[in-house]
């Protein structure tokens, strides 16, 4: 793999200014944020009024926990523009999510939040090894998901060559990046999977791809994950994290470096971790609910939003800002299976040492009676006869009960019988009766 390393001059200054230059730079943001909220959306006027407390008590960053939280419900109620801090027609570009869990939640950005949204996913695309003239195959599906045009405007803002070609259309997608000689891949970790076994049905080895680093994100995927597709295309894979309320995508990013976690871009996005539980926010390292203060947004200023995504703070290494872990689970993924905690990753994982098995998945939860049960669907990499499948089966089981803690049934099918993604992977089937 070829060393991406940043070189000096490289990095904004901000990137590795002192912690006090830092702290002093999001204290007085945070006080204008807040401010800005307070002024310009009933709703925070609101929530601020009720809890007791008022913009001017920001003395400290700390202060922040004086604050009522924003959850996804408090959007969905001000849809769709109602949490806007500027009048629509000074809004630029509107995002959506894809409302498949209930209403969809709208988030607007002015042409300053655009300017301020390309910065800081330069600054990813950068921290991932990517230079001014690389080529970009931007593979995220543009529309009002963020993902697309989020990356796009950062790739052109430094100055990459970006290919828009969104999801979808597997089988061009590898002509496009050979053809183009791309650099760099922007896509979810699991349609990365799917490219990669389009490389195979077009007879193309992926190590001989032009590609030296892929940027995944938008889903959780573990280091064994990485480990996989780095060996399979011979090229570095970095971690990007973002989510629509707070920007989209270019909220965090690993450093190819290093790759020890994300570098939360802090100048504009003030991390917290609390315990999901009581609120109450946990100190560095401690695992709990990443929750977000924007600090220079203008159209959607979002205050303390819990994001539900589970992690923990740890101190800067290759940049100032702190990283953030590996995301591997958001509370709503989280399994209760007979009373064990599960998060798909978690399979994931083990999946990934069973060699015979692709690396797709699905998790299926049934109650045949009165327990819930899971069934892992898997597929073979290959034909193999009845007995190879079975040990195969026998092995990711036994894998998963020593290692997770739970009882599982393993369904291994035919290659490409898992179903596959183009965006976001669906993990998780819940055929279990609805409760009444
Ligand atoms: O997924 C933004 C994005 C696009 C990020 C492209 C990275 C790359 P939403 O659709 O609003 O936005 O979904 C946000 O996706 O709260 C996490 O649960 C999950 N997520 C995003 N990035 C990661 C990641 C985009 N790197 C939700 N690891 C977040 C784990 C992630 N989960």
């Amino acid at each position: 793999m070829e060393d991406l390393s940043p070189k000096p001059g490289d990095l904004e200054h901000i990137e590795t200014a002192s912690r006090d230059e830092l702290s002093a730079l999001q204290l007085e943001r945070m006080k204008w944020s807040l401010r800005h909220a307070y002024d310009n959306v009933p709703f925070y006027r609101q929530s601020f009024d009720k809890a007791g407390v008022h913009p001017d008590d920001i003395k400290q960053l700390s202060d922040l926990s004086k604050f009522p939280f924003t959850v996804k419900q408090d959007l969905r109620d001000n849809y769709p523009f109602g949490m806007f801090a500027v009048p629509q027609a000074q809004i630029s570009r509107l995002h959506a999510s894809s409302g498949t869990t209930g209403q969809p939640t709208v988030v607007g950005y002015t042409k300053n939040d655009l300017d301020m949204w390309a910065n800081v996913m330069a600054r990813s695309l950068r921290a991932a090894g990517l230079r001014p003239g690389h080529v970009l195959h931007n593979a995220y599906g543009y529309g009002l998901f963020t993902g697309g045009l989020g990356v796009h405007g950062g790739a052109e803002k430094m100055g990459l060559t970006v290919v828009p070609v969104s999801g979808g259309m597997t089988q061009r997608q590898v002509r496009v990046i050979e053809d183009f000689h791309a650099d760099g891949i922007t896509v979810t970790p699991s349609y990365a999977l799917s490219i990669l076994d389009e490389y195979a049905a077009q007879g193309r080895d992926p190590r001989d791809s032009p590609l030296k680093v892929g940027i995944f994100g938008a889903e959780p995927w573990t280091n064994a994950m990485r480990r996989e597709i780095e060996e399979a295309f011979d090229m570095h894979a970095v971690d990007i994290y973002g989510l629509s309320e707070v920007i989209g995508p270019g909220v965090a990013n690993e450093c190819v470096e290093t790759k020890d976690g994300l570098h939360v871009w802090e100048d504009h996005f003030y991390p917290e971790v609390i315990d999901p539980t009581t609120g109450e926010v946990l100190p560095d390292g401690e695992l709990g609910e990443l929750v977000f203060t924007s600090l220079s947004k203008e159209a959607f200023p979002i205050i303390r939003y819990r994001t539900r995504d589970l992690t923990r703070l740890l101190p800067g290494s290759a940049r100032s800002m702190r990283r953030m872990e590996k995301v591997t689970g958001r509370s709503d993924d989280m399994i209760i299976l007979r009373g064990v905690n599960v998060f798909p990753t978690q399979i994931e994982e083990q999946l990934m040492t069973v060699t015979p098995l692709a690396p797709h998945f699905q998790i299926e939860l049934s109650r045949p009676g009165r327990m819930d049960e899971m069934t892992v669907h898997v597929e073979l990499v290959e034909d193999m006869p009845a007995e190879a499948r079975d040990a195969a089966a026998r092995d990711l089981r036994g894998k998963v009960k020593s290692n997770v803690g739970i009882s599982v049934t393993v369904k291994v099918a035919e290659p490409g019988q898992v179903a596959r993604s183009e965006g976001k992977a669906v993990r998780l089937i819940d055929n279990r009766p609805k409760a009444e």
